[in-house]
């Protein structure tokens, strides 16, 4: 069975980045046999440049053709302040994939603790992943602006709440067979519901998920207290920003941080969380790590190749430990040549 994959390099670091990818991706192809197909497509300011607008409709076509859609980066002070925003493409690509659970996991690689602003002891054995709502709650509540008063609107209906909460559950599976759902169920009405949707799909389907609930002023300590007592936290749109954001600092570099956003179906969307780091690009010193990890949950999540996914993960916790990194985790190897010492790690 050939795997199609629709990939979309972008901007800035984005192209540096998804071609490390692409490398590491045609390695595990080999090793496991899989056969990869990838059509590229023009995206974000360099698509806005040749055919004015960040999402071409040939594009578009293409990724929802395609069993998994790879991205790199876009925009960049190129685009700033102009008509029309790359970044305006990467909303309506979601949109249009109709992905609502996005997924973001963070781990500390043995040896790389002291890289991380938590103390040594803290840091040993992190490895979570944050599953947030992607498309409801207060970020698309009705809202009334005012300078003396304002209101915005908080909204879950039961059905947003279930079909986030499967894929948490089904995420759990696949890793360490726990969830943790954050709310704030002591105050808000939509946490009570959330509470309720997602307790009711755990007894009903997920019984042998462990399963608790935390509040998320709560949450937020603990992430920094005792992040390893953690596998999947699940929660809503709102908490799930901040969350996310706080999780994408303890392990040292954003540059190592990947990401996946699913819907129904097994079709994603699959990134690195960092931009297009205009600072950088074209110095070839763009840390390659999240991207490569994104493409091994493109592998797991929308390609039914989950040992090839782990053969990547692998890979790339062996080349840490043995000191390999581009000068953002303090190592001296360019994009390429750490891209390359993963590779030689790939069984
Ligand atoms: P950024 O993530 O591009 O860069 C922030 C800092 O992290 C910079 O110092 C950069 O050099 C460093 N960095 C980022 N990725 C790295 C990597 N792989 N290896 C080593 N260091 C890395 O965020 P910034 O500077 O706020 O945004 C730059 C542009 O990217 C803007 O146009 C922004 O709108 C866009 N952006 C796009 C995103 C996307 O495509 N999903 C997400 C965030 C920003
Ligand atoms: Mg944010």
């Amino acid at each position: 069975m050939t795997r199609k994959i629709a990939f979309l390099p972008g901007d800035g670091v984005g192209p540096e980045v998804s071609a490390a990818a692409r490398r590491v991706l045609d390695a595990v192809a080999e090793t496991h046999s899989l056969s990869l197909k990838y059509n590229e497509y023009l995206f974000g300011g360099a698509a806005i440049d040749t055919a004015g607008d960040p999402l071409p409709s040939e594009t578009k076509t293409g990724c929802l053709e395609a069993d998994a859609v790879f991205l790199g980066a876009v925009g960049g002070p190129k685009w700033d302040g102009g008509a029309l925003r790359p970044e305006k493409g990467l909303l309506d690509l979601r949109k249009a994939l109709g992905v609502y659970a996005n997924l973001r996991p963070t781990s500390i690689a043995a040896g790389m603790e002291h890289l991380s602003p938590l103390k040594i002891e803290r840091a040993k054995d992190v490895d979570f992943l944050i599953v947030r709502e992607l498309t409801g709650g207060m970020y698309f509540g009705d809202r009334t602006e005012g300078n003396d008063t304002a209101r915005d609107e908080c909204l879950y209906t039961r059905e947003e709440v279930s079909r986030v909460a499967r894929i948490a559950f089904e995420a759990a599976r696949k890793r360490k067979g726990k969830v943790a759902s954050v709310d704030k169920a002591n105050v808000l009405a939509t946490s009570r519901l959330w509470r309720n949707a997602v307790n009711d799909l755990h007894q009903a389907e997920f019984q042998d998920v462990e399963f608790s609930h935390v509040l998320v002023d709560a949450m937020a300590m603990k992430l920094i207290q005792a992040p390893a007592d953690f596998d999947v936290i699940l929660t809503e749109n709102l908490f799930g920003d901040i969350l996310s954001d706080e999780a994408s600092v303890l392990s040292g570099s954003i540059g190592l941080a990947p990401s996946a956003s699913l819907g129904d179906g097994a079709r994603g969307l699959f990134e690195p969380i960092h931009g297009s780091a205009p600072d950088i690009a074209g110095h070839g010193k763009a840390n390659p790590v999240g991207a490569i990890l994104s493409a091994a949950m493109m592998l797991r999540y929308s390609l039914d190749a989950g040992e090839a996914a782990d053969a990547i993960e692998n890979a790339v916790a062996g080349a840490l430990e043995q000191g390999r990194g581009t000068s953002d985790i303090g190592g001296e190897d360019t994009t390429a040549s750490f891209t390359e010492a993963i590779m030689a790690l790939i069984e």
